[in-house]
């Protein structure tokens, strides 16, 4: 099966890509920036040049392809506007697709969009939810919430250099995935046809708030945290004044989103069916408790190794 990737060079698509080269799949990448994705090639993947803010560069990518998986989305970073990336860009993949007859679209939206399209985010991945719905083609569309490896970020890594987390509030519990667990389903659901024309919500086993991760961090490094909490006006001052700004809508939209992490829902859902579906068992999905442990053993190591003694630099490590 020839498979084609978007989004190869991001946190998932990464994950997507190792994993369908390990099964044996032929794989493309849609890729931007040939420099950025040359390690995807360096592991086997060809590189295609597409990028979604330029329709017209889209159809092509499709050529001989079977498989789509979609795991691209707007950096933060991208000057442009969101819809354009999410919405527009993906309405003319989905198009591209339709034309093409590719045999199985998968796509990535977020657990409880339905319930936030006041936010810009969730109210995207809706409009492509229903886009895809209505294509005729073969899709499956997996609702997530958040990566462990988010958590590095925002938890690990100020923790193990003694600066502030900042948090929003301690009563959101969200049940966070590794995204080699998100690509195992992601690719074996390709070869499972009842997860054709589904809505397979994928999620950890349990569901953590910011104080519980804290804590786990804390017990696992063996240093002591420094929490500041963002008041939720604040964020939403901030994100009206980003607004004001085009340059800043991405910006801007993030907030919106971390706004909704931080209203107190609970991000969990039972994944029991899906197992079940996949023939999966729970015990195979990584533990926040087991990925966090490596993350600390790795760098505690590599730390050692450098005769670290500043404890400065800690991101500049390569794993
Ligand atoms: N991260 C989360 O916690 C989370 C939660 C729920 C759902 N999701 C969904 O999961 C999927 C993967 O998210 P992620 O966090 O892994 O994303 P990510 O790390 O931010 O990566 C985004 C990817 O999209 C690519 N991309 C951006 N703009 C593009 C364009 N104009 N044309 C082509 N490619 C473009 C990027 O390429 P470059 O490297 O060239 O920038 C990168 O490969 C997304 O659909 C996201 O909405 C993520």
């Amino acid at each position: 099966m020839s498979l084609l990737v978007l989004g190869g060079t991001g946190t998932l698509g990464r994950q997507i890509v190792r994993r369908a080269l390990d099964e044996g799949f032929q794989v493309k990448c849609l890729v931007r920036n040939f420099r950025k994705a040359v390690f995807l090639k360096e592991w086997g993947a060809e590189l295609i040049y597409g990028d979604l803010k330029l329709p017209e560069t889209i159809p092509m990518t499709l050529l001989g392809i079977t498989a789509l998986i979609d795991a691209s989305t707007a950096r933060p970073s991208d000057l442009y506007n969101a819809n354009q990336i999410d919405l527009y860009g993906k309405y003319v993949l989905i198009e591209a697709a339709k034309k093409a007859k590719i045999k199985r679209y998968v796509f990535f939206s977020v657990l409880n969009a339905h319930k936030y399209p006041e936010i810009p985010l969730m109210l995207l991945k809706l409009k492509i939810e229903q886009s895809l719905s209505n294509s005729g083609l073969d899709y499956t569309i997996f609702p997530l919430v958040g990566f462990f490896q988010g958590l590095v970020t925002q938890y690990a890594l100020p923790i193990l250099e003694k600066q502030p987390v900042w948090i929003t509030a301690d009563t959101t519990s969200i049940a966070y995935i590794d995204t080699q667990d998100v690509a195992k389903f992601a690719i074996k659901s390709l070869s499972i046809p009842s997860t054709r024309k589904q809505v397979l919500p994928l999620l950890g086993n349990y569901p953590w708030n910011s104080l519980e991760i804290i804590e786990l961090c804390e017990k696992l490094s063996g240093q002591r945290s420094n929490v500041s909490k963002v008041p939720i006006y604040l964020l939403r001052l901030v994100r009206q004044l980003t607004k004001v700004f085009q340059w800043t809508w991405n910006i801007s939209e993030r907030l919106a989103f971390t706004e909704v992490t931080a209203r107190g829902d609970n991000f969990d859902t039972s994944m029991e069916k899906i197992y079940d579906l996949f023939q999966i068992n729970r015990n195979e999905v990584m533990l926040l408790e087991v990925y966090l442990q490596e993350y600390f053993t790795k760098i505690m190591k590599k730390l050692k190794e450098l005769n670290y003694v500043n404890n400065q630099d800690i991101e500049k490590i390569d794993f």
